[in-house]
């Protein structure tokens, strides 16, 4: 058995960056699996920077929406909400006790967090510790994650080794897989396409904001030139993440032999071309958020799904721990 789970914040909607280095490369593997996906939609982590109630709520149904406007298929993957399996939390407790407090205050997480020390809750600390229940409940041996989440698969590794050798063997130790090209989608300014840096495309927004993002994209000269390097380009660069090679080479002669065809022209094909190559995303990402209906059901579905496999690991724990023999 070799379990395959991701997990995705949900913060805001999905940008072309967590499209493309994050929900087609999942769904690929989905496709390709023989067993169940479990995909998770960690809202309980969006709650450590909580800013409005509201988004949190709104942003799960976006995130659902996502996934399934890009053609998840909900018979191999199980798309489930953190909020919804109470086994989570219950496992998170237990493993919080078996991992050393001045090891966790040396976590990135906690201690890159750019919040003022007084907006620093406890949930910010425990970060960690919760996902490596949300892990390790799921006995799952892969874990796609992106670079930044290294350490947390570290820290549940050590968690899980820790019960297995001093309590009883209970867990499958997991290993982190990186998403593909995760670290290597430009947002507008140059720098990973991050939300919390505003350099996002955002290609489930209205043609109007998408078109806002894209002729906002960092540019040093007023035409690509001759000389430099194409891949530097951060227009093309997102061109040649998203088209085919006869529509690359078709744009790479456009910026090199056509006279009038500078970075404006170069962005306005690149908004054309987002639309049109997610033209059917977002119309069933509209669709979607108009028929909550249909996410309540598929998130309800998955919620049942994993809560009888979760079930089966905290009968693990409760007998190791808590049950006389
Ligand atoms: N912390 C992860 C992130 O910010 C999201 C996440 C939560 C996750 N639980 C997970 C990822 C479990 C993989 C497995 O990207």
């Amino acid at each position: 058995m070799s379990r395959i789970l991701t997990g995705i914040k949900s913060t805001g909607i999905p940008h072309i960056g967590n499209v493309l280095g994050v929900m087609l490369p999942i769904i690929d593997i989905v496709n390709n699996s023989l067993e169940k996906v479990f995909i998770l939609i960690a809202d309980l982590h969006s709650l450590t920077k909580i800013k409005n109630i509201k988004d949190i709520k709104s942003n799960t149904y976006k995130i659902a929406a996502a996934w399934l406007a890009c053609g998840l298929n909900i018979d191999k993957a199980i798309l489930y909400r953190q909020s919804d399996i109470p086994q989570i939390t219950e496992l998170f407790w237990y493993l919080n006790c078996f991992f050393p407090y001045q090891r966790l205050k040396l976590s990135h997480s906690f201690k890159n967090m750019n919040n003022s020390k007084k907006n620093r809750n406890i949930g910010l600390f425990t970060y960690p510790i919760l996902m490596a229940a949300d892990i390790l409940l799921f006995e799952t041996k892969r874990v796609f994650v992106g670079k930044d989440q290294l350490q947390h698969i570290e820290i549940t590794r050590k968690i899980a080794k820790k019960i297995n050798n001093k309590i009883k063997k209970i867990f499958v130790i997991p290993e982190a897989k990186m998403k593909k090209n995760s670290m290597s989608i430009p947002g507008i300014d140059g720098s990973k396409m991050s939300k919390s840096k505003k350099n996002t495309i955002n290609i489930f927004s209205s043609k109007k904001e998408i078109k806002k993002q894209i002729m906002n994209i960092h540019t040093n000269h007023n035409k690509i030139s001759y000389d430099e390097e194409l891949n530097n380009d951060i227009i093309y660069h997102i061109y040649i993440l998203l088209a085919n090679k006869a529509e690359i080479l078709n744009f790479e002669k456009k910026i090199l032999f056509e006279k009038e065809f500078g970075y404006e022209k170069a962005k306005i094909e690149l908004y054309k071309y987002i639309i049109f190559r997610f033209s059917n995303e977002r119309k069933k990402y509209i669709f979607f958020l108009k028929n909550k209906k249909i996410i309540y059901y598929i998130l309800n579905k998955g919620a049942e799904e994993a809560q009888k496999i979760a079930n089966i690991t905290m009968i693990k724990i409760k007998d190791a721990f808590n049950k006389k023999k």
